[in-house]
């Protein structure tokens, strides 16, 4: 297997830095993918319940052996099950999809600051992270205010945001928050969901390293200390994305890649204001 960065989260647990998102991986193919995944040496991959396909996770997890079990798995709390009792609820009925009987790390998958629940599921992650059936917890699109809210109220800060993340919206102020609290940044939509493969000052940087645009940019995540997990379907990109453990990126490439971060550059959702 390649040997492969790991971040130690604040709660002491190990991280690999790169993995595979499993977001839009139709249900009946996931299974496949995730298995070609661990095949070519990913050891971490991304679900949510609401991508509809923890359970082809599982499988595919499976059906890949022994390098399968020894996978970081992490899922997510969908919106409409916000709230302590609810959120424990949800938890079970994942595991029951996953087939496993803990998760590395569960994430609550928005703020939805309008349901005013993130507290209460934030409570229920802390229980089910003492019961050690969620070995890390964490939450995703959580903006600063939000993150302070429940450390506020709970004392625990979350080990993780994942967050939308790449070089056209690289959320500078958001990770000096995250710095301060020793939260550690996981990126989301990482190739920019596949648009920035095609910027020319990209394609220049992957031409002068021998490596494609995607390699690019995926070096750019961890070379900044940023987990890393890129989607793909593509048995070839699969392999593609993992072959990123035998280059860096200069100063200049790093210069010309923070010049692209622009404050439209946002793909998703603006969690503040997202209604669902
Ligand atoms: N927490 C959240 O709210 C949230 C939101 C969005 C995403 N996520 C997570 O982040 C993961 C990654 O984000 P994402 O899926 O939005 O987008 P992404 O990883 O930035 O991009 C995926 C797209 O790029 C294409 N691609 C992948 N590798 C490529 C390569 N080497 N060359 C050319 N094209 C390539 C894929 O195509 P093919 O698949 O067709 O090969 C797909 O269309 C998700 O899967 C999910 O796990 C979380």
């Amino acid at each position: 297997m390649t040997d492969q960065p790991t971040l130690t989260l604040n709660d002491g647990v190990r991280m690999p830095q790169f993995g595979l998102g499993v977001w839009q991986t139709p249900p009946d193919q996931a299974a496949e993918v995730v298995k070609t995944a661990v095949e070519a040496g990913y050891r971490s991959v991304d679900t949510a319940a609401v991508y509809r396909n923890e359970r082809g996770v599982g499988d595919g997890l499976k059906t890949a052996g022994a390098a399968g079990q020894d996978v970081f798995l992490t899922t997510k709390l969908w919106n409409e099950n916000q709230g302590y009792d609810a959120a424990l609820k949800a938890f079970d009925d994942s595991l029951a999809r996953l087939g496993r009987e803990s998760v590395d790390l569960y994430l609550i998958h928005w703020p939805s600051p309008q349901r005013g629940l993130y507290v209460d599921s934030w409570k229920a992650l802390v229980k089910l992270k003492a019961d050690g059936r969620a070995k890390s917890i964490g939450v995703s699109n959580f903006q600063a205010e939000h993150l302070e809210k429940i450390i506020g109220e709970t004392g625990v800060v979350p080990a993780v945001n994942q967050v939308e993340l790449h070089p056209r919206f690289q959320q500078t102020a958001l990770r000096a928050a995250h710095a301060r609290h020793g939260i550690a940044t996981e990126s989301w939509s990482p190739l920019g969901q596949g648009q920035l493969l095609s910027d020319p000052q990209i394609a220049a940087i992957a031409e002068k390293h021998g490596k494609t645009p995607a390699q690019v940019v995926i070096r750019w995540h961890l070379d900044s200390g940023l987990i890393v997990i890129p989607k793909s379907v593509t048995p070839a990109r699969i392999r593609e994305n993992i072959a990123v453990f035998d280059f860096s990126l200069d100063a200049a490439d790093l210069a010309a890649i923070a010049a692209l971060d622009s404050p439209t550059g946002r793909i998703g959702p603006d969690p503040m204001t997202a209604t669902f």
